[in-house]
């Protein structure tokens, strides 16, 4: 997979994502409110496909005061930024994509992790390979550990009509109506050389909760978005 697409967009990334997608704050937000209530606080993270480290700037109130976290992303510019934001608790950065072996077999190490993150970053890639990504997740956690997955998934269509697309196209237009979407992000995106784009691939909720079932957590997706729902597996 090529990362350009997001190594250009990184400055951008943490002011526009949620201008984009309806679902992304209220899911970092449950990310947070989830991780308060479950007891003990995680101590060992792991956030694949980081980013500029999001979800784990929204998890980190909630977690261990000395707590670290892994931070995994084909894009270097991504996991820079990440580690310039989280400092200290960054325990290791590994820069590739995490669907390949040699990445699969550095970060998914058994037992290692007591959460693991996954936002926003599977819609990418098939369901078969989202399948091979949950197992490694659910392998790398410890006894009683959490995985937390925000993530696009398939919108239905009622009688035919594309309820999800329509709202979500109406709030992107909205935002650049009002010119809260920057002139420059939006260059950016929509000049994107064509080998550079990536499939928009998100997957069924019942495939995703399943996925996890099948890697042995227990799974419950509390929190559904306009075409981005929250999972919660825990593993006993
Ligand atoms: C939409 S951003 C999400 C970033 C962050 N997790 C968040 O919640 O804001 C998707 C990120 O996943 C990374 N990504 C997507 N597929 C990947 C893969 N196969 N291997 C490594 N990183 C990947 C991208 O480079 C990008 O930084």
């Amino acid at each position: 997979m090529r990362f350009a697409r997001y190594d250009r967009i990184v400055e951008h990334y943490p002011t526009m994502w949620p201008l984009l997608v309806p679902g992304y704050v209220p899911i970092l937000t449950a990310m947070h409110d989830i991780v308060k209530v479950r007891a003990g606080k995680p101590e060992r993270l792991l956030d694949l496909g980081c980013g500029p480290g999001s979800a784990t700037a929204a998890v980190a109130p909630a977690c261990h005061a000395d707590g670290t976290v892994t931070l995994v992303d084909g894009s270097k510019a991504m996991v820079t930024a990440g580690a310039r934001l989280l400092g200290d608790h960054v325990a290791d950065t590994v820069v590739g994509d995490f669907t390949d072996d040699a990445t699969a077999d550095a970060i998914f190490i058994g037992g290692a992790y007591d959460l693991a993150l996954s936002s926003f970053a599977l819609h990418h890639i098939t369901d078969a390979a989202k399948r091979g990504v949950v197992g490694g997740l659910a392998r790398s956690l410890r006894p009683g550990g959490m995985l937390l997955v925000g993530e696009e998934v398939a919108s239905d269509r009622p009688a035919g009509w594309d309820m999800v697309e329509r709202v979500r196209a109406r709030v992107i237009h909205e935002h650049l109506e009002a010119g809260h979407i920057s002139r420059e992000f939006w260059e950016l995106e929509t000049s994107l050389p064509a080998e550079d784009r990536l499939p928009f691939l998100p997957c069924r909720i019942d495939d995703l909760t399943s996925a996890m079932a099948h890697a042995g957590l227990a799974v419950s997706c509390p929190l559904v978005v306009f075409g981005s729902a929250l999972l919660v597996g825990l593993k006993s």
